[in-house]
Protein backbone atom coordinates (compact mmCIF):
# COMPACT_ATOMS: atom_id res chain seq x y z
CA UNK A 1 0.00 0.00 0.00
CA UNK A 2 1.54 3.40 -0.67
CA UNK A 3 2.26 5.62 2.17
CA UNK A 4 0.08 8.84 2.72
CA UNK A 5 0.96 12.09 3.42
CA UNK A 6 -0.25 11.31 7.23
CA UNK A 7 2.51 7.93 7.20
CA UNK A 8 5.63 10.22 5.99
CA UNK A 9 4.81 13.11 8.78
CA UNK A 10 5.20 10.23 10.91
CA UNK A 11 8.21 9.20 9.37
CA UNK A 12 9.83 13.40 9.40
CA UNK A 13 8.50 13.13 13.23
CA UNK A 14 10.65 9.74 13.97
CA UNK A 15 13.42 11.17 11.64
CA UNK A 16 16.86 11.64 14.13
CA UNK A 17 18.49 13.88 11.10
CA UNK A 18 15.73 16.47 10.88
CA UNK A 19 16.56 18.94 13.17
CA UNK A 20 19.46 19.50 9.94
CA UNK A 21 16.99 21.25 7.92
CA UNK A 22 16.43 24.33 9.79
CA UNK A 23 20.33 25.04 9.07
CA UNK A 24 20.02 25.27 5.40
CA UNK A 25 18.26 28.30 3.62
CA UNK A 26 16.25 27.40 0.92
CA UNK A 27 13.27 29.25 -1.18
CA UNK A 28 10.20 28.99 0.02
CA UNK A 29 8.08 26.27 -2.05
CA UNK A 30 11.22 24.43 -3.13
CA UNK A 31 11.66 20.74 -3.15
CA UNK A 32 15.36 20.39 -3.79
CA UNK A 33 16.41 17.21 -5.39
CA UNK A 34 19.31 18.30 -6.91
CA UNK A 35 21.81 18.39 -4.44
CA UNK A 36 23.89 16.25 -6.31
CA UNK A 37 25.30 18.90 -8.27
CA UNK A 38 25.07 21.77 -6.16
CA UNK A 39 24.11 21.77 -2.77
CA UNK A 40 21.58 24.06 -0.47
CA UNK A 41 23.31 27.03 1.53
CA UNK A 42 24.08 26.12 5.14
CA UNK A 43 22.37 29.55 7.22
CA UNK A 44 26.06 29.69 9.05
CA UNK A 45 28.17 29.73 5.63
CA UNK A 46 26.24 33.98 5.56
CA UNK A 47 27.61 34.73 8.39
CA UNK A 48 31.18 32.90 7.70
CA UNK A 49 31.77 34.57 4.16
CA UNK A 50 30.81 38.03 6.15
CA UNK A 51 33.28 37.55 8.49
CA UNK A 52 35.77 37.54 5.39
CA UNK A 53 34.56 40.42 4.29
CA UNK A 54 35.34 42.09 7.20
CA UNK A 55 38.60 40.61 8.19
CA UNK A 56 39.73 41.52 4.26
CA UNK A 57 38.65 44.82 5.59
CA UNK A 58 40.31 44.91 8.78
CA UNK A 59 43.38 42.89 8.39
CA UNK A 60 44.19 43.35 4.70
CA UNK A 61 47.44 41.02 4.24
CA UNK A 62 47.65 40.21 7.79
CA UNK A 63 44.85 37.84 7.07
CA UNK A 64 46.83 35.16 5.14
CA UNK A 65 48.67 34.92 8.81
CA UNK A 66 45.11 34.98 10.31
CA UNK A 67 43.90 31.24 9.06
CA UNK A 68 43.64 32.13 5.19
CA UNK A 69 46.68 30.58 4.28
CA UNK A 70 46.19 27.56 6.27
CA UNK A 71 42.93 26.61 5.08
CA UNK A 72 43.91 24.18 2.68
CA UNK A 73 45.33 21.50 5.55
CA UNK A 74 42.43 22.80 7.65
CA UNK A 75 40.29 22.08 5.99
CA UNK A 76 41.15 18.46 4.81
CA UNK A 77 41.68 17.74 8.39
CA UNK A 78 38.05 18.79 8.62
CA UNK A 79 36.98 16.62 6.05
CA UNK A 80 39.43 13.26 6.82
CA UNK A 81 36.36 12.17 8.94
CA UNK A 82 33.82 11.88 6.88
CA UNK A 83 36.26 9.70 4.40
CA UNK A 84 37.76 7.46 6.70
CA UNK A 85 40.95 9.48 6.19
CA UNK A 86 43.49 10.98 8.93
CA UNK A 87 44.71 14.54 9.57
CA UNK A 88 47.44 14.88 7.05
CA UNK A 89 45.72 13.03 4.61
CA UNK A 90 43.13 15.41 2.68
CA UNK A 91 43.80 18.85 1.25
CA UNK A 92 40.94 20.85 -0.07
CA UNK A 93 42.37 22.69 -2.91
CA UNK A 94 41.69 23.94 -6.58
CA UNK A 95 38.85 21.51 -8.88
CA UNK A 96 38.66 17.85 -8.99
CA UNK A 97 39.98 18.13 -12.87
CA UNK A 98 43.18 19.90 -11.62
CA UNK A 99 43.87 17.35 -8.99
CA UNK A 100 43.41 14.02 -11.15
CA UNK A 101 46.23 15.60 -13.22
CA UNK A 102 48.16 16.16 -10.15
CA UNK A 103 47.72 12.81 -8.49
CA UNK A 104 48.40 10.92 -12.47
CA UNK A 105 51.97 12.77 -12.86
CA UNK A 106 52.61 12.05 -9.38
CA UNK A 107 51.70 8.33 -9.78
CA UNK A 108 53.68 7.54 -12.75
CA UNK A 109 56.43 9.91 -11.32
CA UNK A 110 56.67 7.89 -8.81
CA UNK A 111 56.73 4.61 -10.56
CA UNK A 112 59.60 5.57 -13.37
CA UNK A 113 62.02 4.69 -10.87
CA UNK A 114 60.71 0.73 -9.94
CA UNK A 115 62.27 -1.62 -11.83
CA UNK A 116 60.34 -3.01 -14.16
CA UNK A 117 57.93 -0.18 -13.89
CA UNK A 118 57.47 3.42 -15.00
CA UNK A 119 57.48 3.67 -18.66
CA UNK A 120 57.38 -0.03 -19.01
CA UNK A 121 53.64 0.82 -17.70
CA UNK A 122 52.55 3.60 -20.51
CA UNK A 123 48.55 3.28 -20.24
CA UNK A 124 46.07 5.13 -18.16
CA UNK A 125 42.49 3.52 -17.86
CA UNK A 126 39.71 5.36 -17.20
CA UNK A 127 35.89 4.76 -17.75
CA UNK A 128 33.29 5.09 -20.83
CA UNK A 129 31.04 6.89 -19.76
CA UNK A 130 32.30 8.29 -16.86
CA UNK A 131 32.01 12.18 -15.57
CA UNK A 132 33.48 13.40 -18.85
CA UNK A 133 36.17 15.56 -17.17
CA UNK A 134 37.97 12.47 -15.77
CA UNK A 135 38.62 11.09 -18.85
CA UNK A 136 39.31 14.37 -20.71
CA UNK A 137 42.17 15.06 -18.51
CA UNK A 138 43.31 11.73 -18.46
CA UNK A 139 43.56 12.56 -21.97
CA UNK A 140 45.15 15.73 -21.68
CA UNK A 141 47.84 14.08 -19.60
CA UNK A 142 48.53 11.28 -21.72
CA UNK A 143 48.96 13.67 -24.81
CA UNK A 144 51.78 15.64 -22.90
CA UNK A 145 53.32 12.55 -20.78
CA UNK A 146 53.32 10.83 -23.59
CA UNK A 147 51.01 8.15 -22.40
CA UNK A 148 48.57 6.65 -23.97
CA UNK A 149 44.55 6.70 -22.73
CA UNK A 150 42.51 3.35 -22.97
CA UNK A 151 39.30 3.41 -22.28
CA UNK A 152 37.05 0.50 -19.83
CA UNK A 153 33.66 0.37 -21.46
CA UNK A 154 30.95 1.79 -19.02
CA UNK A 155 29.73 -1.21 -16.57
CA UNK A 156 32.23 -3.79 -17.65
CA UNK A 157 34.90 -5.19 -14.93
CA UNK A 158 38.49 -4.37 -15.59
CA UNK A 159 39.96 -7.98 -15.63
CA UNK A 160 40.09 -7.52 -19.15
CA UNK A 161 42.38 -4.62 -19.18
CA UNK A 162 44.34 -4.60 -15.97
CA UNK A 163 47.80 -5.81 -17.60
CA UNK A 164 51.34 -5.21 -16.94
CA UNK A 165 51.10 -2.17 -19.24
CA UNK A 166 48.95 -0.14 -17.01
CA UNK A 167 50.18 2.77 -14.69
CA UNK A 168 46.46 4.15 -13.40
CA UNK A 169 42.83 3.92 -13.78
CA UNK A 170 40.75 6.64 -12.76
CA UNK A 171 37.12 5.41 -11.31
CA UNK A 172 34.16 7.09 -10.15
CA UNK A 173 33.07 5.49 -7.08
CA UNK A 174 29.45 6.52 -7.87
CA UNK A 175 28.05 6.91 -11.21
CA UNK A 176 26.87 10.77 -12.06
CA UNK A 177 24.24 9.02 -14.46
CA UNK A 178 24.06 5.76 -13.09
CA UNK A 179 24.54 6.11 -9.20
CA UNK A 180 26.09 2.57 -9.41
CA UNK A 181 28.10 2.32 -6.54
CA UNK A 182 31.52 0.51 -7.01
CA UNK A 183 32.85 -1.89 -4.82
CA UNK A 184 35.90 0.07 -3.31
CA UNK A 185 37.61 -2.40 -1.53
CA UNK A 186 37.45 -4.76 -4.08
CA UNK A 187 38.61 -2.64 -7.13
CA UNK A 188 41.30 -1.20 -5.10
CA UNK A 189 42.44 -4.60 -4.18
CA UNK A 190 42.63 -5.87 -7.99
CA UNK A 191 44.00 -2.62 -8.95
CA UNK A 192 47.05 -2.83 -6.86
CA UNK A 193 47.29 -6.72 -7.40
CA UNK A 194 48.29 -6.10 -10.85
CA UNK A 195 50.87 -3.50 -10.01
CA UNK A 196 48.82 0.04 -10.44
CA UNK A 197 47.08 2.16 -9.19
CA UNK A 198 43.79 3.43 -8.71
CA UNK A 199 42.54 7.23 -8.35
CA UNK A 200 38.67 7.72 -7.49
CA UNK A 201 36.50 9.78 -8.01
CA UNK A 202 34.08 10.60 -4.67
CA UNK A 203 32.13 13.48 -6.64
CA UNK A 204 28.87 11.67 -5.97
CA UNK A 205 30.03 9.71 -2.83
CA UNK A 206 31.52 12.44 -0.23
CA UNK A 207 28.91 13.59 2.06
CA UNK A 208 26.35 11.21 0.44
CA UNK A 209 27.19 7.57 1.89
CA UNK A 210 29.59 6.73 4.46
CA UNK A 211 33.14 6.38 2.72
CA UNK A 212 35.86 4.71 4.27
CA UNK A 213 38.97 5.12 2.61
CA UNK A 214 41.56 3.56 4.82
CA UNK A 215 39.51 0.41 5.15
CA UNK A 216 39.24 0.06 1.76
CA UNK A 217 42.73 0.50 1.45
CA UNK A 218 42.73 3.63 -1.23
CA UNK A 219 45.72 5.27 -1.85
CA UNK A 220 44.44 8.18 -4.07
CA UNK A 221 41.24 9.66 -4.20
CA UNK A 222 39.68 13.19 -5.45
CA UNK A 223 36.35 14.90 -4.41
CA UNK A 224 34.70 18.32 -4.46
CA UNK A 225 33.02 20.07 -1.84
CA UNK A 226 29.66 21.81 -3.68
CA UNK A 227 27.74 18.89 -4.19
CA UNK A 228 26.61 17.06 -1.16
CA UNK A 229 28.94 18.82 1.40
CA UNK A 230 27.62 21.92 0.76
CA UNK A 231 30.44 24.15 0.12
CA UNK A 232 28.79 26.64 -2.62
CA UNK A 233 29.29 26.96 -5.96
CA UNK A 234 32.81 26.65 -7.43
CA UNK A 235 33.77 25.18 -3.98
CA UNK A 236 37.38 24.01 -3.73
CA UNK A 237 38.03 20.06 -4.13
CA UNK A 238 40.11 17.72 -2.29
CA UNK A 239 42.49 15.40 -2.64
CA UNK A 240 43.59 12.67 -0.54
CA UNK A 241 46.67 10.92 -0.81
CA UNK A 242 47.65 8.05 1.90
CA UNK A 243 50.36 9.09 4.71
CA UNK A 244 52.81 6.71 3.32
CA UNK A 245 52.47 7.38 -0.02
CA UNK A 246 53.01 10.95 0.06
CA UNK A 247 56.82 11.61 -0.34
CA UNK A 248 57.52 9.44 -3.85
CA UNK A 249 57.64 11.86 -6.08
CA UNK A 250 56.80 15.44 -7.25
CA UNK A 251 53.59 16.27 -9.05
CA UNK A 252 53.53 18.14 -12.19
CA UNK A 253 51.54 21.32 -11.10
CA UNK A 254 54.71 22.40 -8.94
CA UNK A 255 53.92 25.72 -7.84
CA UNK A 256 54.85 27.78 -5.36
CA UNK A 257 52.44 27.08 -2.71
CA UNK A 258 53.55 23.53 -2.87
CA UNK A 259 57.58 24.14 -2.24
CA UNK A 260 58.66 23.23 0.73
CA UNK A 261 59.66 27.00 1.61
CA UNK A 262 57.33 29.35 0.21
CA UNK A 263 58.93 32.40 1.22
CA UNK A 264 62.23 31.61 0.57
CA UNK A 265 61.71 32.39 -2.84
CA UNK A 266 64.47 29.88 -3.87
CA UNK A 267 64.83 29.34 -7.93
CA UNK A 268 63.96 25.89 -7.76
CA UNK A 269 61.12 23.95 -6.79
CA UNK A 270 61.51 21.84 -4.20
CA UNK A 271 58.08 20.28 -2.49
CA UNK A 272 57.10 20.43 0.49
CA UNK A 273 56.45 17.46 3.16
CA UNK A 274 53.38 15.64 3.33
CA UNK A 275 49.85 16.56 1.75
CA UNK A 276 50.83 20.05 1.38
CA UNK A 277 53.04 19.43 -1.91
CA UNK A 278 49.89 18.79 -3.69
CA UNK A 279 48.90 22.78 -3.68
CA UNK A 280 49.46 24.92 -6.56
CA UNK A 281 48.96 28.63 -6.48
CA UNK A 282 46.86 30.97 -4.48
CA UNK A 283 43.56 30.59 -3.19
CA UNK A 284 40.35 31.99 -2.22
CA UNK A 285 39.64 32.74 1.18
CA UNK A 286 36.09 33.42 0.34
CA UNK A 287 35.47 30.53 -0.83
CA UNK A 288 37.24 28.01 1.72
CA UNK A 289 35.18 30.70 4.36
CA UNK A 290 31.98 29.62 2.69
CA UNK A 291 32.87 25.40 3.08
CA UNK A 292 34.62 25.82 6.61
CA UNK A 293 31.30 26.70 7.61
CA UNK A 294 29.17 24.04 6.04
CA UNK A 295 31.88 21.63 7.05
CA UNK A 296 31.71 22.40 10.90
CA UNK A 297 27.85 21.62 10.45
CA UNK A 298 28.88 17.80 9.26
CA UNK A 299 30.75 17.31 12.50
CA UNK A 300 27.71 16.67 13.77
CA UNK A 301 26.05 14.43 11.35
CA UNK A 302 26.21 10.50 11.98
CA UNK A 303 27.03 9.08 8.72
CA UNK A 304 25.31 5.97 9.30
CA UNK A 305 22.22 7.13 10.05
CA UNK A 306 22.41 9.96 6.64
CA UNK A 307 22.74 7.05 4.85
CA UNK A 308 19.59 5.10 5.95
CA UNK A 309 17.90 8.11 5.38
CA UNK A 310 19.17 8.48 2.03
CA UNK A 311 17.93 5.05 1.26
CA UNK A 312 14.99 5.09 2.88
CA UNK A 313 13.80 8.71 0.48
CA UNK A 314 15.10 6.65 -2.30
CA UNK A 315 12.81 3.81 -1.94
CA UNK A 316 9.70 6.54 -0.91
CA UNK A 317 10.32 8.18 -4.34
CA UNK A 318 10.25 4.83 -6.12
CA UNK A 319 7.10 3.37 -4.22
CA UNK A 320 5.40 6.62 -4.65
CA UNK A 321 5.91 6.27 -8.06
CA UNK A 322 4.78 3.06 -8.06
CA UNK A 323 2.76 1.90 -11.49
CA UNK A 324 2.88 5.73 -12.76
CA UNK A 325 6.34 4.96 -14.70
CA UNK A 326 5.55 2.10 -16.41
CA UNK A 327 2.72 3.71 -17.65
CA UNK A 328 4.21 6.73 -19.29
CA UNK A 329 7.24 4.38 -20.94
CA UNK A 330 9.87 5.55 -18.37
CA UNK A 331 12.64 3.73 -17.24
CA UNK A 332 14.15 3.71 -13.65
CA UNK A 333 17.71 2.96 -13.52
CA UNK A 334 18.62 3.47 -10.37
CA UNK A 335 20.55 0.48 -9.14
CA UNK A 336 19.60 -1.79 -5.80
CA UNK A 337 20.46 -0.39 -2.79
CA UNK A 338 23.62 -2.22 -2.19
CA UNK A 339 24.84 -0.68 -5.23
CA UNK A 340 23.52 2.86 -5.57
CA UNK A 341 24.70 6.24 -4.19
CA UNK A 342 22.23 8.87 -3.13
CA UNK A 343 20.04 9.35 -6.52
CA UNK A 344 17.41 8.16 -8.37
CA UNK A 345 17.96 8.49 -12.24
CA UNK A 346 14.60 7.98 -14.94
CA UNK A 347 15.09 7.75 -18.47
CA UNK A 348 12.24 9.00 -20.46
CA UNK A 349 14.36 9.77 -24.21
CA UNK A 350 11.83 12.34 -26.12
CA UNK A 351 10.72 14.49 -23.33
CA UNK A 352 13.07 13.90 -20.16
CA UNK A 353 14.07 17.34 -20.65
CA UNK A 354 10.54 18.96 -20.84
CA UNK A 355 9.54 16.74 -17.68
CA UNK A 356 12.41 18.21 -15.65
CA UNK A 357 11.46 21.62 -16.92
CA UNK A 358 8.12 21.17 -15.71
CA UNK A 359 8.48 20.26 -12.36
CA UNK A 360 10.69 23.03 -11.90
CA UNK A 361 8.43 25.46 -12.51
CA UNK A 362 6.53 23.94 -9.56
CA UNK A 363 9.43 24.05 -7.83
CA UNK A 364 10.94 20.56 -7.62
CA UNK A 365 13.98 20.77 -9.03
CA UNK A 366 15.84 18.03 -10.43
CA UNK A 367 18.03 17.97 -13.28
CA UNK A 368 18.66 16.57 -16.83
CA UNK A 369 21.87 14.29 -18.14
CA UNK A 370 21.79 13.57 -21.75
CA UNK A 371 20.87 11.19 -23.42
CA UNK A 372 17.23 11.43 -21.51
CA UNK A 373 18.37 11.09 -18.35
CA UNK A 374 15.91 12.89 -15.51
CA UNK A 375 18.59 12.61 -11.79
CA UNK A 376 16.83 13.69 -8.47
CA UNK A 377 19.35 13.63 -6.01
CA UNK A 378 18.38 12.90 -2.53
CA UNK A 379 20.24 15.40 0.52
CA UNK A 380 19.18 13.71 3.80
CA UNK A 381 20.21 16.78 5.64
CA UNK A 382 17.80 19.00 4.19
CA UNK A 383 14.78 16.60 2.46
CA UNK A 384 11.88 15.44 4.59
CA UNK A 385 9.88 12.58 3.94
CA UNK A 386 7.17 14.71 3.09
CA UNK A 387 9.19 16.83 -0.07
CA UNK A 388 10.35 13.55 -1.26
CA UNK A 389 6.53 12.34 -1.29
CA UNK A 390 4.99 15.76 -2.76
CA UNK A 391 7.97 15.40 -5.34
CA UNK A 392 6.66 12.19 -6.58
CA UNK A 393 3.27 13.61 -6.51
CA UNK A 394 3.85 16.78 -8.24
CA UNK A 395 5.98 13.91 -10.85
CA UNK A 396 2.31 12.13 -10.88
CA UNK A 397 0.40 15.22 -12.31
CA UNK A 398 2.76 16.40 -14.38
CA UNK A 399 3.32 13.35 -16.42
CA UNK A 400 -0.73 12.68 -16.18
CA UNK A 401 -2.06 15.74 -17.30
CA UNK A 402 0.90 16.23 -20.11
CA UNK A 403 1.77 19.11 -18.76
CA UNK A 404 5.51 18.48 -19.87
CA UNK A 405 3.96 18.99 -23.73
CA UNK A 406 4.05 23.03 -23.42
CA UNK A 407 6.09 25.06 -25.85
CA UNK A 408 8.06 26.79 -23.20
CA UNK A 409 9.25 23.53 -21.62
CA UNK A 410 10.66 22.61 -24.58
CA UNK A 411 13.52 25.42 -25.11
CA UNK A 412 17.00 24.81 -23.12
CA UNK A 413 19.63 26.73 -21.29
CA UNK A 414 23.36 26.80 -21.29
CA UNK A 415 23.18 24.60 -17.98
CA UNK A 416 20.60 21.25 -17.38
C1 LIG B 1 32.15 12.51 -11.15
C2 LIG B 1 32.53 13.94 -11.35
N1 LIG B 1 33.83 14.27 -11.48
C3 LIG B 1 34.21 15.56 -11.68
C4 LIG B 1 33.28 16.58 -11.74
C5 LIG B 1 33.69 18.02 -11.99
O1 LIG B 1 34.94 18.30 -11.57
P1 LIG B 1 35.51 19.79 -11.38
O2 LIG B 1 35.57 20.04 -9.90
O3 LIG B 1 36.87 19.75 -11.95
O4 LIG B 1 34.62 20.73 -12.10
C6 LIG B 1 31.92 16.28 -11.58
C7 LIG B 1 30.93 17.37 -11.63
O5 LIG B 1 29.76 17.22 -11.58
C8 LIG B 1 31.54 14.93 -11.40
O6 LIG B 1 30.25 14.60 -11.29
Amino acid sequence: MPLTLDDVRELDRQDPLATFRNRFALPEGTIYLDGNSLGAQPRAAVAAVDGLMSQWRDSLIQGWNQGWFDAPERLGDRLAPLLGAEPGEVLVTDTITHNIFKLLGYITEGQKGTEGQGRGRPVILSEGGNFPTDGYIAQGFCRFGGFEHRVVPEGEALDAYLDERVAAVVLSHVHYRTGRLRDMAVITRQVHASGAEVVWDLAHSAGALLVDLAACDVRYAVGCTYKYLNGGPGAPAFLYVRRDCQAQAWQPLSGWLGHAAPFAFEADYAPAPGISRFRTGTHSPLAFAALEASLALWQEVDLAQLRRKSQRLIELFRESLSGCLEEHGISDITPDEAQRGSQVGLVEREHGYAIVQALIERGVIGDYREPGLMRFGFAPLYLSHEDVWQAAQHLREVLGAGEYLAPRFQQRGAVT
